[in-house]
């Protein structure tokens, strides 16, 4: 036998955290990457082989990667608190540059409140900012809320993930996630190694939350000895594009209430509602709380945690990094512990915090910087909706694709059902049907879109997710296009 080769390192594949190793996260996985050498080929000059001209990153919700415009409101005071030394010439900002009134006003009170974006905040983040979030959840539920109980975080995905590490306690411990799910949760799971507890949801019915699932799903988990302690509900839905009636919002609660579980609503994309109205889990648990259900105080003790994003919507500032959450009906103790695991990360970036007090207080009616803050916003928020629907319009045309009414979020998540021929052939390839399907669009066409297994689908079924904020509809036409050709290839 010949002597073992002395290791060269420290760390090899096989002695790192084995938790890394499982977890998924498709959204950015080997279709994405794929796509992005074909970006880098192109920009260089050297696609003339490629049977495309540009690469479309339909795969995730990234709006100004996709021109999406920033809104000058929020561009203008973060300039000045990049560089406060502007504000000492207010003449050349009003009259040479276009600031407003506001836009000065407003960078002075932020940086009263931040004192420079170079510094650090509390940990829980900058006091001022915490009271704007809570005045706008309370102007939106028509319920009170208390900037204490409000968490700034570096995007939503640094709250998830702060919650859940502070909710696992054990490899026991389970958290209810939906399926399809943003595989931020899932991920996030494998890494703590704790358990995914997946419920799923009614495609039929726009994708909405099925209570009763939910309670079997909890109830097979429990008898297999898991420890459930939480149940995710993304609202509006990713990669769904759902929205949740107030009555589904309710049964939740309830279910919650029932059975001692937190709920994690990820509101993230609250303003990407095209029908009906947004209805926040706040709302719903206070409503509750204050009805007549509550009479034996069944709903006094929910613990409720939402979240809240400047990444999406028609703010768009995801490469910021800024987020809230507010939790309620916690125990102190608790309480005390997710403060001191988010001390630990010192404090959320500063910046994308001063972006959550500009998202939650915009300029007013009356206010110099209104009109162009209204005008750009409805502009973003009618060009996402004209762009799902057109592309719902293509999907309702292309042969064996089924796709829901788009509700809100940014995405579209249509079934597809693709012949045996197919399925067999991506079989051969190793490959799921769906993961086929979208690496055959990217290479003919260069538009990258996620196959349904990333996010999870029920068995036997296939589908994928795109998104709708590239501009133009051009790219939709590559789709119906590239569509045609595959259906007939795989007859
Ligand atoms: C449902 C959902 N939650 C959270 C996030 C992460 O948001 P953030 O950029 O605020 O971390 C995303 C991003 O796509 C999302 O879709």
């Amino acid at each position: 036998m010949g002597k073992e080769e002395p290791q060269p390192r420290s760390l090899t594949i096989q002695n790192i955290n084995p938790n890394v190793k499982e977890a998924k996260y498709a959204v950015r996985g080997e279709l994405a990457i794929k796509s992005e050498e074909y970006r880098t080929k192109i920009a260089k000059g050297e696609g003339k082989d490629l049977p495309f001209e540009s690469v479309i990153s339909a795969n995730i919700g990234n709006p100004q990667q996709l021109d999406q415009k920033p809104i000058t409101f929020f561009r203008q005071v973060t300039s000045l608190l990049e560089n406060p030394l502007l504000l000492e010439k207010e003449d050349v900002l009003i009259n040479g540059l276009g600031y407003k009134k506001d836009v000065i006003e407003r960078a002075h009170t932020l940086l009263k409140d931040v004192k420079s974006v170079g510094a650090y905040s509390q940990s829980q983040g900058a006091p001022g900012i915490r009271e704007s979030v809570a005045k706008f959840i309370e102007e939106r539920d028509g319920h009170s809320a208390d900037p204490k109980n409000i968490y700034l975080c570096g995007g939503a995905s640094a709250g998830v993930n702060a919650l859940m590490n502070v909710i696992c306690a054990s490899p026991e411990t389970g958290i209810l996630v939906p399926i399809p799910q943003y595989p931020l949760y899932t991920a996030t799971l494998a890494l703590l190694n704790a358990k995914v507890v997946p419920y799923y949801l009614e495609e039929q019915s726009g994708w909405s939350t099925d209570v009763p699932g939910i309670r079997e799903a909890l109830s097979n988990a429990r008898k297999e000895g898991i420890d459930v302690r939480a149940v995710v509900v993304i609202n509006p839905g990713n990669p769904t594009g759902g929205s949740l009636s107030a009555d589904n919002i309710a049964s939740v609660i309830e279910l919650a209430a029932e059975e001692k579980l937190v709920v994690l609503a990820d509101e993230v994309y609250q303003t990407n509602v095209f029908e009906g109205k947004f209805h926040s889990f706040k709302k719903g648990l206070r409503d509750l709380q204050t009805s007549d259900k509550n009479k034996e105080g069944k709903f006094d003790n929910v613990e409720l945690a939402s979240l809240h994003s400047i990444s999406k919507g028609m703010v768009g500032e995801c490469g910021h990094r800024g987020g809230y959450y507010e939790m309620v009906g916690f125990d102190e103790e608790v309480v005390a512990q997710i403060y001191k695991f988010v001390s630990i990360m010192l404090c959320p970036p500063v910046i994308g915090q001063c972006l959550v007090e500009l998202m939650v207080n915009p300029p007013k009616e009356g206010e110099p910087s209104y009109a162009q803050y209204k005008e750009e916003y409805d502009g973003i928020f009618k060009d996402l909706h004209t762009r799902a629907m057109a592309l719902y319009k293509a999907f309702q045309e292309m042969e064996g694709v089924e796709c829901q009414y788009p509700q809100g979020s940014m995405y579209l998540y249509p079934t597809i059902k693709l012949s045996d021929k197919a399925i067999e052939a991506a079989k051969k390839a190793n490959k799921g049907a769906d993961e086929m399907y979208c690496m055959e669009l990217l290479d003919a066409t260069g538009i990258c879109i996620v196959p349904g297994s990333g996010f999870g689908q029920k068995e036997g079924t296939l589908h994928f997710r795109t998104t709708f904020l590239a501009p133009g509809t051009d790219w939709v036409s590559r789709i119906t296009a590239f569509h045609g050709k595959f259906m007939d290839k795989y007859r």
